[in-house]
């Protein structure tokens, strides 16, 4: 393992197998509660908090393969850190979906991506029952913990056991079936709220035109704000940005056909057909006066799921993102096992500047290097950033699994690159400062970088805690087992270690 300066780039190894990337898609069946005591280096005795992941723990029912890893069963990690020492816990989100399944030792439900229940496409007809997963966020806001899946409602858990509470209607906000996305920002100081953070999220509710629906909660979790507006076409939308005026939402040219859906011989996520001779349109919601009318502009962006960041800059809106040149399309017959990696495009770090009074949208590359997963300093969200963090391919060129820790500097193009190859994969990086707020004279990147690791040697995973100047590794806390690749998470200052 090590942490380089990449000016000059350093030379590629041959990085990955297929064979070891595919270990870290196992299933993890059972549900763990211990301290971690095979620690390489030393945890940071600042580092205090809560570290929550979440991810499919879930690839087959009884040994049925599931036919894509969203699909999995949503599977909620928490590493809690105190005093130099680090406990883990793990528990299965108890869903409807999964305990019916679980106690029929078999699949019963059409994923969105395509597990087809056994018994052939006549099984599937006219089934329309997706199963809620909640497996790709969790975050802890208002004094609960919710395991987020954006196509439905969340899940609630207690955060001290991960035990599951039911789904949350966040006081009624909600109705039964009803989409809630997984990737809320906190604006750390809401203009709107007299400086106070507030929690942004949306819904979306796609058709021939799509309702976007923008909720944003006070510390408490009350509701402060809701904002809803109509954009004609389908959107497919995982992700948005936010600035202090705005909700960014990037709709990328797909189609949706429903009909092979209802037939029951496609699942939901493979009619999304990407249009790559449409453009992108960027839709800028305004947060506070609702009589502000949304704008909505176009670009040539790709596919994207992740924004790393948004802010305002005079009469510009600069978004920094993650592009694919093309949706990565999930075949019905395709076995993700299988992935070929070099036939794929790779996701890149782009940055758009939109000119609200001209319309006029520029884009340019900040990082070629196959990345995803962008993270940064939590005060910096909606504002100017200096430092971004993301997962990314151990090679500068090309498309790989992701087993390194990338830093880019935006200002000056510097990077980092903390590399766990050939051996290791590594998740999502999750920032946590050592300044939360920025006013005691903190560094934006000073601070640790925590992800999980996937080592194909040892089959187990491992935490790691990076420095987030220097990438260099400060302390490798080894589990007792694998955990499976997961999605996103989120840190917490409050200790949840009982
Ligand atoms: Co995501």
């Amino acid at each position: 393992m090590t942490s380089v300066e990449l000016n000059p780039p350093i030379a590629p190894l041959q990085p990955y197998t297929l064979a070891d990337w595919r270990r870290g898609y196992e299933s993890l069946k059972q549900e763990f509660d211990y301290w971690i005591d095979d620690v390489e280096g030393e945890i940071p005795p600042a580092l205090t908090g809560t570290l929550f992941r979440n991810g499919p723990g879930l690839l087959d029912i009884n040994g049925q393969r599931i036919h894509h890893p969203f699909d999995g069963d949503g599977m909620i990690c928490a590493i809690a850190f105190q005093d130099g020492r680090a406990h883990f816990r793990n528990r299965y989100v108890q869903t409807a979906g999964y305990q019916a399944e679980q106690q029929a030792g078999k699949i019963l439900y059409r994923g969105v991506f395509g597990t087809d229940k056994p018994g052939g496409w006549w099984a599937n007809v006219l089934d329309l029952k997706l199963k809620n997963i909640a497996n790709t966020n969790v975050i802890y806001w208002g004094g609960k913990l919710l395991a987020l899946w954006e196509a439905a409602e969340p899940h609630r858990l207690d955060p001290a056991t991960l035990a599951t509470l039911g789904i949350d209607y966040l006081d009624g906000l909600l109705q039964p079936g009803d989409a809630f996305g997984a990737h809320p920002w906190v604006d750390p100081a809401s203009a709107l709220d007299a400086g106070e953070p507030c929690l942004l999220n949306f819904a979306i509710k796609p058709g021939l035109s799509s309702k976007i629906t923008v909720y944003e909660f006070a510390a408490d979790g009350q509701l402060c704000r809701q904002n809803a507006t109509t954009v004609p076409g389908f959107c497919f939308i995982h992700d948005f940005a936010i600035t202090p005026q705005y909700s960014i939402f990037f709709q990328n040219p797909v189609t949706f056909n429903p009909l092979p859906f209802v037939a029951g011989v496609r699942s939901a996520g493979e009619c999304i057909q990407f249009q790559p001779s449409k453009p992108t349109r960027i839709v800028v919601i305004p947060r506070g006066d609702k009589n502000r009318a949304a704008q909505s502009f176009e670009t040539h962006a790709g596919f994207v799921f992740h924004h790393a960041n948004a802010f305002e800059e005079g009469d510009d809106l600069v978004i920094d993102s993650i592009c694919y040149e093309s949706l990565p399309t999930v075949e019905p017959d395709a076995d993700f096992r299988e992935t070929d990696f070099d036939a794929l495009a790779p996701g890149q770090l782009w940055r758009f500047r939109v000119n609200l009074p001209t319309g006029e949208v520029q884009r340019q590359m900040l990082n070629g290097r196959c990345s995803e997963f962008p993270a940064l300093h939590p005060a910096k969200v909606g504002r100017s950033h200096r430092y971004l963090y993301l997962a990314a391919a151990h090679a500068p060129s090309g498309n790989a699994p992701h087993q390194a820790i990338l830093k880019v500097d935006v200002e000056t193009s510097d990077r980092h690159l903390w590399s766990a190859a050939p051996w290791g994969y590594v998740g999502e990086p999750v920032f946590v400062p050592r300044d939360p707020d920025l006013t005691n004279g903190g560094a934006e990147d000073e601070g640790w970088v925590l992800t999980l690791v996937f080592d194909a040697r040892s089959g187990r995973s491992a935490v790691v805690i990076l420095d987030a100047q220097t990438l260099q590794l400060v302390a490798r806390l080894n589990l007792q087992h694998h955990v499976p690749y997961g999605l996103h998470g989120s840190f917490t200052p409050e200790v949840f270690s009982s």
